[in-house]
């Protein structure tokens, strides 16, 4: 049961040992069902799934895309809110083998042209769905196919810019001579949500699918632009109406880039508002909130008459933490009325077009300071010192395309890849997971970005090699680490931080586990991340991990488990400069549950009552089985594996967790 008032909350399951089956493994009581894997048709019309289906884009068009990742539930009314919902969720990637298994692969994967008709499905097996949810009373659910909110949103789909890149020559493609439209939002990796009930999407590994054979511009080579092939090499198929596929070659083709593509990759980068509740409405790309490698976005504690702030973070090896400040002040008034439809995107460019992004610093002492990327600010060190950053990126425009740059002039801190963050409520405290860095030094090294984009996994890009420092301070850090922070709400520009929680192995040196992890709560490469508010005002923070594929899962933790889901009551800062889960209170970090063989656990929230838990099980090897929805099953050989939504209940209904 839940702690009474003031209590502290207590974490009522046991602890789960290590788990390499391939199959989801949950707490005694509580059970895991399979939800909408990829695949899944949004439209009754359409034949369903099956395992030896050869798939085409008008398929993958009205189906789920591949590869859950960030996601949310809007409710379409307050009292059935646990039980009938919305659900927008991103396709972050996709699977070329499972996607064209029926074939035995893609055609052309390295060279040569790739046929329209793939390129097109992978397209549509990318971006966002949105899907009606619905449980029954035997607490089942199900996807409402033919729902008239059911929608996909791909790489293709037609966008409109907004803020202070819309409309500037820096996006000015023969598609959009103007500037103000693109195609697609594409890799989409954690999310975030609005209190006016709109979806944000996050563009995270996108310069990857871009190329330019010419000379990269700083943008494209600090994001890590490709030079020959993209990722999955769709600039080479047989070109459709429209530079369908030849928008992926940024090459300038003369000197009018309003005849080329040469700008088409500057039309992604950022986040990405979405209002569920309208299946027609227009899709913006906010681009205030900066350009780069977003993983996600995270609101700050909404308060009646002050800024609302958005938490984001630039997924790459000594890349940066960044927030942005509405210049609007936050009035109940524009608070979502849930299941309406009405204009959510003026509300939404009432508070996400006007703003100021800032970058952070971490110091030694505990302090830390955000620093404002605008025309304005004055840089406070190295050959620039003194200048302001309007003269070198002329205006607001330029310093968002080139955000990175500005930041590392103003003097930000190299984080170890800032994945997921999230923020509780009440006390406005902030976590980020940091997941690991394997080019972070304990020497002293000049940063040079020079990126090569040859990084095609979901690693991060990562250029530099930076040294430690006092937020990020072990060398080839391989666990990771979460931190977080308390804003000084008198000043926008201050905050103190401390370290939460390090990732590490019960088989290392004290030193090298910091936090005291043992058999039953080592992690390693902490990603999403979500604080789950109970009615007493605390809360339990979740957090989930992802050691990615191959090499990535070459780590002590990684050979004892599977990436899992970990639940911890975080406490008060201790402003000791200790990690605050340490080895006298460890046994709050508890594992309750573990996925199956080579996947990632991403994505995560629950349902208003706490009695359903959702999660995402992205790049499984072998995993759903075929014949069932019970998560925990292991298939029977060998199939065609399926990035899935899992649900997780107590038998008895109760609330998860306590
Ligand atoms: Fe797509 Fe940074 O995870
Ligand atoms: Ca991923
Ligand atoms: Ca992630
Ligand atoms: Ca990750």
């Amino acid at each position: 049961a839940g702690a009474e008032p003031g209590r502290r909350l207590t974490l009522g399951f046991e602890s789960l040992p290590g788990s390499m089956t391939d199959g989801i493994v949950v707490p005694e009581g509580y059970t895991a069902q399979v939800l909408v894997p990829w695949g899944t048709p949004l439209d009754g019309r359409t034949v369903g799934w099956q395992q030896d289906m050869r798939m085409t884009p008008a398929f993958q068009a009205r189906a789920m895309g591949m590869h859950h990742d960030g996601m949310y539930h809007f409710a379409l009314d307050t009292q059935h809110a646990s039980r009938d919902f919305l659900l927008a969720i991103n396709h972050e990637y996709i699977d070329q083998g499972a996607l064209w298994a029926p074939q035995g692969g893609p055609t052309h994967k390295a060279e040569g042209a790739r046929p329209a008709d793939e390129a097109r499905t992978e397209i549509n097996a990318h971006g966002v769905a949105i899907v009606r949810l619905r449980r029954d009373d035997e607490g089942h659910w199900a996807p409402v196919a033919d729902d008239a909110h059911n929608r996909r949103i791909t790489s293709a789909t037609p966008m409109a810019l907004a803020g202070p890149v819309a409309g500037t020559p820096w996006v000015v493609t023969a598609w959009s001579p103007e500037g103000t439209h693109v195609r697609g939002t594409n890799n989409n990796c954690a999310s975030g949500y609005t209190p006016w009930g709109t979806y944000l999407t996050c563009e995270e590994n996108w310069p990857e699918v871009f190329i330019n054979r010419g000379e990269l511009t700083a943008d494209q080579a600090r994001l890590g632009i490709n030079g020959e092939r993209g990722r999955y090499g769709w600039e080479s198929a047989n070109d459709g109406e429209q530079g369908e596929f030849s928008r992926f070659d940024n090459t300038p083709q003369g000197d009018d880039p309003a005849r080329d593509y040469r700008n088409e990759a500057r039309g992604f980068g950022y986040i990405v508002e979405i209002d569920p509740y309208d299946p027609d409405s227009t899709i913006y790309k906010r681009t205030a909130l900066g350009r780069f490698r977003h993983e996600g976005c995270w609101p700050g504690r909404v308060v009646e008459g002050m800024p609302l702030t958005f938490y984001t973070g630039h997924d790459s090896r000594n890349e940066y933490i960044y927030k942005f400040v509405s210049n609007k002040r936050w009035q109940q008034s524009d608070a979502n009325r849930p299941g309406e439809t009405y204009d959510r995107q003026a509300i939404g460019a009432s508070y996400l077009d006007e703003g100021t992004l800032y970058v952070a610093r971490f110091d030694a002492d505990g302090e830390g300071e955000w620093l404002p990327l605008t025309v304005d600010a004055v840089i406070p060190q190295g050959e620039h010192k003194g200048q302001r950053l309007g003269e070198l990126f002329e205006d607001q425009a330029g310093i968002i395309i080139n955000t990175c740059d500005a930041a590392d002039l103003m003097g930000a801190t190299p984080m170890d890849r800032p994945e997921w963050g999230t923020v509780d409520p009440q006390s406005g405290m902030v976590y980020m997971t940091l997941t690991n860095n394997s080019k972070r030094t304990d020497e002293e090294s000049s940063a040079s970005f020079t990126g090569d984009g040859s990084d095609v996994s979901d690693m991060g890009s990562g250029y530099a090699t930076a040294p430690v420092n006092a937020a990020n301070p072990r060398p080839d850090n391989t666990y990771g680490h979460i931190i977080r922070w308390q804003e000084r709400h008198d000043d926008p520009t201050r905050m103190r931080w401390e370290p939460f929680v390090f990732g590490g192995s019960p088989d290392d040196q004290d030193a090298t586990n910091p936090s005291g992890l043992t058999d039953l709560n080592a992690f390693a490469s902490p990603d999403g991340l979500w604080f789950d508010e109970r009615d007493n005002g605390e809360g339990i923070l979740w957090i989930e991990t992802d050691n990615g594929l191959d090499k990535g899962r070459e780590n002590a933790v990684a050979n004892m488990t599977n990436d899992q889901v970990l639940a911890v009551v975080p406490g008060a800062m201790n402003e000791e400069g200790r990690p605050a889960i340490n080895a006298q209170n460890q046994a709050q970090l508890k594992r309750f549950a573990i996925g199956p063989n080579e996947a990632e656990v991403t994505g995560i929230f629950a349902t208003p009552d706490r009695t359903a838990l959702f999660i995402n099980i992205q790049h499984p090897a072998n995993w759903p089985a075929a014949d069932t929805d019970d998560a925990t099953q292991t298939a029977q050989g060998q199939v065609r594996p399926r990035s899935s939504t899992v649900v997780i209940q107590k038998r008895d209904g109760g609330m998860i967790g306590v």
